[in-house]
C-alpha cells in the first residue's frame, strides 16, 4: 500500500516545490491508516523516539517524541487532517510525561496542511531553510574579524553557543537543560577535533559570536536525503552574536565567511534550520538568501494533541 502513495506524494510534492527530495520510506513504527470521504485511503507511520540525557538533540528537543511520517498519496491536507484525527486517542493510550512532543515535518510551501496542524494543535516550532547559489554579496561593512577557531578559543565558543541557547529558549523548541554548557563544550570539542570549521569573530579582538557548519551528502540511505535533494549541501549549525554586539553587521560578516567556504564548486546550496517565533533570525535568513523548505510542527506536551 505505502509505495504507490509514496509515488504519488513525491510527484505531488515535486509540483510543489522543485527543491524538494522525492519522498523515502519512513523508518520503521506503527503504521496506521484512514479513510478519505472519497475512500481513498492514507498511511502514516508513528516512529518514537527517546533521548539519553547529556546528549546534544536534548537541547533543541523533548525527551520522547512521537514523530508522524504522512505517506498520503496526492491528497495533501486532505490525507494529514485524515491522520491527525486518528492521533488523540493513540496518544490517549500512552504516559508521555511533561518532556515529550507529537512531531510531524511537511512542506512549507503545501498550505493545504497548515489549517489541519494548527486544528490539531500544532505550532511551527522549526523550519528546515534552504538556498541554493553562490555566495550572496555582503550588505556592508562590519568592524568584527572573522577567522577559524581553534580549541583555546572554547570558553568564548561556549559562551557563544550559550547565548543563542538561551535566546532559541525564550522564542523556539531549545531547553535549557542542567548541564547544558557542558554538552555545548563536548560537542565543540568534538568538532574542532574532527576538522569541522567553527568560526569565530572578534572586535578589538574580544570574541562577540560563531557559526558551526560542514558539509553533509544528501546520498541514498542518508539522514539529509529525507530534508534535501541528492548531491553535497552546506549545513549551517548554529550561528550566535553576543547580545551587547547584535544589530551591528557580526552575523553577516560571520555567514560571508562561512558562506564563502560552504558554497564552493560541486555544493548544491546550504541549508539550516530557524525558529519562525524568533524576531530577528527569520529576516536575518531572509536576506541571507533562505526560504523555508520544511516546516516542523509540534505539540508540546505531547498530550497538547487534539
Ligand atoms: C540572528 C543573529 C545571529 C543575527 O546576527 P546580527 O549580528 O545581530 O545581525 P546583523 O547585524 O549582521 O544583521 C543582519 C540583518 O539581520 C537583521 N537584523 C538582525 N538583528 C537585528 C536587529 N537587532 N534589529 C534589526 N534588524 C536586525 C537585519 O535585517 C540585518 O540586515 P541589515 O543589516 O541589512 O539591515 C543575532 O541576532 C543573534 O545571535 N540572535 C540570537 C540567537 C539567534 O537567534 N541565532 C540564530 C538561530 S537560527
Amino acid at each position: 500500500m505505502t509505495a504507490p502513495l509514496l509515488k504519488a506524494q513525491s510527484a505531488r510534492f515535486a509540483a510543489l516545490d522543485p527543491l524538494l527530495p522525492a519522498a523515502v520510506a519512513p523508518p520503521p513504527g506503527d503504521l496506521i491508516t484512514a479513510a478519505l470521504p472519497d475512500g481513498e485511503r492514507v498511511a502514516g507511520m508513528i516512529t518514537k523516539t527517546t533521548l539519553d540525557p547529556g546528549t546534544p538533540q536534548t537541547l533543541w528537543s523533548a525527551a520522547k517524541v512521537w514523530e508522524l511520517h504522512p505517506m498520503v498519496g496526492s491528497s495533501g491536507g486532505a490525507g494529514v487532517d485524515a491522520l491527525l484525527r486518528r492521533w488523540p486517542s493513540i496518544v490517549a493510550n500512552l504516559s508521555p510525561g511533561r518532556d515529550s512532543a507529537c512531531l510531524s515535518t511537511w512542506p512549507s510551501r503545501d498550505v493545504t496542511a497548515t489549517a489541519a496542524f494548527l486544528a490539531h494543535g500544532f505550532v511551527p516550532l522549526a523550519v528546515l531553510a534552504v538556498r541554493t547559489g553562490g555566495p550572496a554579496p555582503s550588505g556592508g561593512p562590519s568592524s568584527a574579524t572573522v577567522r577559524r577557531a581553534v580549541l583555546s578559543d572554547l570558553d568564548a565558543l561556549v559562551a557563544s553557543a550559550m547565548a543563542e541557547v538561551e535566546y532559541s529558549t525564550l522564542v523556539g523548541g531549545a531547553v535549557l537543560r542542567a548541564g547544558a554548557a557542558n554538552i555545548k563544550r563536548e560537542t565543540l570539542r568534538r568538532h574542532l577535533a574532527q576538522g569541522d570549521p567553527v568560526w569565530i569573530a572578534e572586535v578589538d579582538g574580544i570574541p562577540v559570536g560563531h557559526v558551526e557548519g560542514w558539509h553533509t551528502d544528501s546520498a541514498r540511505g542518508s539522514w539529509a536525503e529525507t530534508r534535501v535533494r541528492h548531491g553535497r549541501w552546506g549545513y549551517v549549525n548554529c550561528l550566535s552574536v553576543l547580545p551587547t554586539a547584535r544589530g551591528t553587521g557580526v552575523g553577516r560578516a560571520l555567514m560571508d565567511v562561512a558562506h564563502a567556504e560552504l558554497l564552493g564548486p560541486g555544493t548544491v546550496g546550504s541549508f539550516l534550520y530557524y525558529n519562525p517565533p524568533n524576531p530577528v533570525s527569520p529576516v536575518f535568513w531572509s536576506r541571507q538568501h533562505y526560504r523555508p523548505l520544511w516546516t516542523v510542527w509540534e505539540t508540546r506536551p505531547a498530550t497538547a494533541i487534539r
